[in-house]
């Protein structure tokens, strides 16, 4: 589904990415890890056509989608959720959910208020909060709504930057056992992480990036195996 190639991302005079290439491959949940400053969030940025690499290649569904800008990418298929939660705060949790279908044009205004019911049944928190403004929402609460707006514009390959971050632990329960639906359900996953168990608990394959370079690549159980993967990441002897 995706393959990136030798990605270099610069800031400035930092190299954020310095040669990484990685596959997502169609159907499973492939997760990145790394402590941070890693890079993790300048890939995702990279791959999803918000920053442009300096080297290096993007591929999505067998074409090279290195040049095009993010909003293209959306339309494809390749959509971002991003580490900060961005959901649009003036306006109710309904609005949020039918601007998540933007990119489906040509598709009808009652094919997305179809899918915001669907939405409304895989997140029932979001039925109850639908005429409520984002901005007021718990930190759960726009976690989830950032998901579904996500779903709104029906992505094959969803990639998700740190969804469990400063959540509490049965939230981040929930959003996982959410991943793994969607993912049995079709779409292709790329998760970056810093919790390592939750991720690799889900994960088909896991990639590890440190310093912008990746560093192991492999299943679950052999990141557990590594000795000093898995002390560093897993605190495990
Ligand atoms: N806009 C920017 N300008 C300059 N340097 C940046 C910028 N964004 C990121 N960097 C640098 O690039 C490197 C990688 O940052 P990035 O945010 O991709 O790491 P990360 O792995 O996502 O970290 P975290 O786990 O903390 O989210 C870091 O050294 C960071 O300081
Ligand atoms: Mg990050």
């Amino acid at each position: 589904m995706l393959e990136v190639e030798g990605l270099v991302t610069t800031y400035g005079m930092i190299e954020a990415l310095r040669g990484v290439t990685l596959t997502a491959r169609e159907g499973l949940v492939t997760c990145i890890l790394g402590p941070n400053g890693a890079g993790k969030t300048t890939l995702l940025y990279t791959i999803a056509g918000i920053l442009r690499p300096r080297q290096g290649s993007v591929r999505f569904q067998g074409q090279d989608v290195t040049a095009l800008t993010a909003d293209r990418l959306v339309r494809r298929g390749l959509t971002l959720v991003p580490e900060n939660r961005l959901v649009f705060p003036a306006m109710s949790v309904r609005e949020n959910l039918l601007a998540g279908a933007y990119s489906r044009v040509g598709d009808g205004r009652a094919a997305g208020l179809a899918d915001v019911e669907r939405m409304y049944e895989r997140f029932p928190i979001l039925k109850a909060r639908a005429g409520q403004l984002a901005g007021t929402l718990s930190g759960g609460e726009q976690q989830m709504l950032v998901v579904a707006r996500a779903l709104m514009g029906r992505p094959r390959l969803l990639m998700m930057d740190e969804p469990s971050l400063g959540l509490a632990p049965l939230v981040v329960e929930q959003i996982f056992e959410i991943i793994e639906t969607l993912n049995r359900e079709g779409i292709t996953v790329l998760l970056v992480e810093q919790n390592a168990r939750l991720a690799l608990a889900i994960a088909h394959h896991a990639y590890l990036l440190e310093q912008g370079r990746v560093t192991f690549s492999g299943s679950p159980d052999a990141f557990g195996a590594d000795e000093v993967i898995s002390r560093a990441y897993l605190g495990t002897r």
